[in-house]
């Protein structure tokens, strides 16, 4: 997510916004800038891609002092990091300036009535700078009714913060989907998209609700809702320190980021269909004889992004009828695979830096493959070297262990499936309708989860004293039970194993004995008496079972000790689900043991060498 940060007072705006958006830097970003209204010079801008550091350098000569300004982090959606695509964008008359915190979802549209009505020429590729334009056609002397007028033809999610030359005494902040927070000082007020930045000078905030407009000046902020009426709202009192608030309250940037997977699988998945509910992938261009070119399809990746295209298999095999096979990076590249022009390679990596993923990559393209990638980071080299590319929506993900990232990838090979396979014709509009409604059903299945987090919490307490744990399940269960086990190995240390509940007897039952804990997945009706036979399989030899399963499927609790339970829903899906209370149980035994969660030892964000 972009940061956000606005002054208005009687101090230098420049030194706050700087070091403001220093605090914002954990969020994430590939570049900053500041707009100053500047006496006698009007709206200044000064934007650099990269660290903030570069920003500083870039104004260090110039003495640039005014009393109101904004100042932004960029983390890119639309187009890639870049001085030109920085915020602050202003419009053609360079007297508004804006930055921006989410996405405009009819850019596009709105950018070509510009060009064409009003012959506005563009500088950037961000959706950004329709709102600077917006606002510049719209002004007429009044900041407040140009602002109110913009925002009424955007769609999207967005937190914005205008200034005009014309009207230095004031600051406008509007609020739709993408946090927002006011600041209230002493002759002065600020604006930010979350409170770390502001820590250092304010503890008063108002906290901005959904559609409401804020005009700030240096002594006064009023609040106006959707209908411009006016709004009383209470001073919420900061009590947490900064390292606290990063994380805005959680403990643990993972628990944070657990937390904001129901937002990040919608705004992955709704952001990508049009008005007719059809799948639009902006970032894929594959004609429809392309696409039935193809006879094989590699997706490849490590860790996570791996355990995600083992999900991928299932979901493209099925929906778009092609062959699919799963590899981790690693290995693909020395194993000299067949690759040809009628290969789809498809790489997954919330970094895009992994050096075993990109190698592969290479290779595929080398030898004729087309490459889609998915990737979390806009304009990483992963993403740069591939043909197509599909972003996750997931925003920054700041924990080693990758969560929101993994559920967001889910929610990209379902809809690759469903694109190649609707292109292709092979995939009837009954069955495209199905997984459509199942997946805009999933965030608030997700949320469901995440209510059941105390009672994790609870199981967690009785079992992070164990040194040994088997993961099993069938079918997409047995795709989660490896990444569930990759999450509690890598933030626990526990010696957790996952495997195919069928592949127990073919030689890993040998290591059951009184007591161990094995972990079954259980979500697949299908699959589900076979489970249960696995199950008193492994408790026949004295297992402790932890099962999961969907909650109309009670008849578990007759062979599990203790049962976590999913809502309902269709058994293709289930792992964007099924995986959350695993992440939840692998971060609560892990804080129970008292592990460095966010940092886990010997293991980085992204691994850049082989
Ligand atoms: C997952 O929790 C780990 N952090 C690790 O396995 C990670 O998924 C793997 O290194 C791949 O990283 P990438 O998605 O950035 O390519």
């Amino acid at each position: 997510m972009c940061g956000i940060v606005g002054y208005i007072g009687d101090s230098n705006a420049t030194d706050i916004i700087i070091d403001g958006l220093k605090r914002l830097e954990y969020r994430g970003y590939d570049s900053s800038g500041i707009a100053l209204n500047i006496k006698d010079k009007g709206i200044q801008v000064r934007k650099k891609k990269g660290r903030i550091q570069n920003l500083e350098d870039l104004i260090a000569q110039e003495n640039l002092y005014s009393n109101v300004g904004i100042g932004h982090t960029r983390w890119a959606t639309h187009g890639e990091p870049s001085d030109a695509n920085a915020h602050p964008h202003t419009d053609m008359s360079g007297k508004i300036a804006v930055v921006h915190n989410g996405i405009i979802e009819n850019y596009l549209t709105l950018k070509e009535w510009l060009i064409n009505e009003h012959g506005v020429v563009f500088k950037s590729e961000t959706d950004t700078e329709v709102i600077a334009h917006l606002v510049g056609v719209f002004y007429d002397g009044d900041i407040e009714k140009a602002v109110g007028k913009a925002v009424e033809k955007m769609q999207g999610a967005y937190g914005i913060g205008v200034i005009c030359a014309d009207e230095p005494g004031k600051m406008v902040a509007v609020r739709k989907d993408s946090p927002l927070i006011v600041g209230l000082g002493q002759g002065c007020n600020f604006i930010a998209s979350d409170i770390p930045a502001l820590l250092k000078h304010v503890r008063q905030i108002y906290l901005i609700e959904n559609n409401e407009t804020v005009i700030l000046t240096a002594n006064d902020v009023k609040i106006y809702n959707a209908d411009h009426k006016p709004v009383k709202r209470d001073v919420f009192n900061v009590t947490w320190d900064a390292d606290a608030a990063e994380k805005e309250g959680y403990d643990h940037f993972m628990l944070k980021e657990i937390h904001e997977q129901p937002d990040g699988v919608r705004d992955t998945l709704v952001r990508r269909m049009d008005e007719n509910g059809e799948i639009v992938l902006d970032g894929i261009n594959m004609t429809k004889e392309e696409i039935e070119s193809f006879n094989k399809v590699y997706i490849v990746a490590c860790g996570t992004a791996y355990h995600a295209g083992l999900i991928g298999k299932f979901a493209i095999e099925k929906l778009a009828n092609v062959s699919v096979e799963v590899d981790v990076a690693s290995e693909f590249r020395y194993r000299d695979p067949f690759i040809d022009d009628k290969t789809l390679f498809i790489a997954i990596s919330q970094s895009g830096e992994t050096l075993d993923t990109l190698e592969a990559l290479r290779e595929a393209k080398a030898k004729g493959a087309r490459v889609l990638s998915v990737v979390n980071v806009v304009g990483s080299s992963v993403a740069r070297e591939s043909d197509d590319v599909f972003y996750t929506w997931a925003g920054p993900e700041i924990a080693v262990a990758s969560t929101k990232a993994y559920t967001t990838q889910l929610v990209c090979m379902y809809m690759i499936g469903l694109y190649m396979g609707r292109k292709k014709g092979t995939l009837s509009d009954e069955l495209y309708k199905k997984y459509i409604d199942e997946l805009l059903a999933v965030p608030e299945k997700i949320k469901e989860v995440l209510k059941q987090e105390k009672k994790i919490k609870k199981l967690a307490k009785k079992l992070y004293k164990r040194e040994q744990v088997f993961f099993i399940g069938r079918g997409v269960d047995s795709a989660v039970s490896y990444e569930a086990s990759l999450k509690l190995k890598e933030i626990s240390y526990i010696n957790s194993f996952a495997i195919a509940a069928g592949e127990l007897k073919h030689g890993t039952i040998a290591l059951i004995e009184q007591d161990t804990l094995v972990i079954a997945l259980a979500s697949q009706d299908r699959l589900f008496d076979k489970m249960l036979s696995n199950i008193q399989e492994v408790k026949a030899r004295g297992a402790y079972v932890v099962g999961v399963a969907k909650e109309n499927n009670t008849s578990i609790e007759q062979q599990a000790e203790d049962v976590i339970y999913i809502p309902e829903c269709m058994d293709e899906v289930t792992p964007i689900v099924s995986v959350v209370p695993l992440q939840i149980l692998a971060y609560y035994i892990a804080k129970q043991r008292g592990c460095d969660i966010d940092k886990p030892k010997n293991l980085a964000k992204s691994v850049t060498v082989e």
